[in-house]
């Protein structure tokens, strides 16, 4: 294995890719699933790599598939088992983080899912964080109203669209305030969520259309269909 000597290392991405993917159902951990011949989990990796702004690459994945990962990924990608929840799985990738470059600055936590998210965004969240940001996130305006609704489904509340964003990956944050957030307790749906309730500023970047998470069947079609018209 090829990894960057510990020095030369500022950026480590960390790419949840541990979930089984029950929405999407095909019955193959998501991050395995292929699309135009080429998993998800490999085309997450070749666009952290072909930003030419991350330094080490550690994927998560399931335990089971452990050696099937090292065999899918280029040479220097560090693979390592995944946990039950996504923040286990994070933590893991943190650890790795921790042995292999410990004195890395940066980390990104990208998921798999994500896996036609443009070079170009993963270098504005790294832009960012050499520009003295701590936390980073790419979001997009929310084009659907959305509804607050009760335990029976009833609306209580329509929040004003114009203060909301859907946040996507890769979130970008300084090695030590996403190991602080990760030292509390767990309990958000994103990593940028851990790192706002220590009160800690998030900063935001524009996100992308093409770094949409691919979770339900319509999803992987659209993206069957975004490469078919790609090429
Ligand atoms: N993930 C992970 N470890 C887990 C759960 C999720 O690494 N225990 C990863 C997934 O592999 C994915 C990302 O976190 O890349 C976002 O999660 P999600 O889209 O929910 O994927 P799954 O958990 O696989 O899908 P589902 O919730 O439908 O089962
Ligand atoms: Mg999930």
């Amino acid at each position: 294995m090829v990894i960057a000597p510990a020095a030369a290392v500022r950026t480590v991405a960390v790419v949840p890719a541990a979930g089984s993917g029950v929405r999407l159902g095909v019955g193959t951990p998501k991050a395995f699933v292929e699309v135009g011949g080429t998993s998800l989990l490999r085309r997450c990796v070749d666009g952290l790599l072909g930003s030419g702004v991350v330094d080490l690459v550690v994927v998560v994945v399931p335990t089971q598939l452990l050696a099937a990962a090292r065999q899918l990924v280029p040479a220097g990608v560090v693979a390592v088992a995944g946990g039950v929840y996504r923040s286990d799985s994070v933590r893991a990738g943190l650890d790795v983080l921790h042995r292999l470059a410990p004195q890395a600055q940066f980390v990104l936590v990208h998921d798999a899912a994500r896996a036609f998210t443009p070079a170009g965004l993963v270098v504005s969240v790294v832009k960012e964080l050499l520009s003295g940001a701590v936390a980073v996130v790419p979001v997009l305006a929310v084009t659907d109203t959305i509804k607050c609704v009760d335990a029976s489904g009833v609306i209580t509340s329509t929040p004003d669209r114009e203060g909301l964003r859907a946040a996507q990956t890769p979130q970008g944050f300084t090695v030590a305030v996403l190991d602080a957030a990760y030292a509390g307790e767990l309990a958000a749906t994103d990593d940028a969520g851990l790192v706002e309730r220590a009160g800690v500023p998030v900063r935001t970047v524009p996100g992308h259309p093409m770094a949409f998470k691919i979770t339900t069947p319509t999803d992987l079609t659209m993206a069957q269909a975004l490469l078919a018209r790609a090429r």
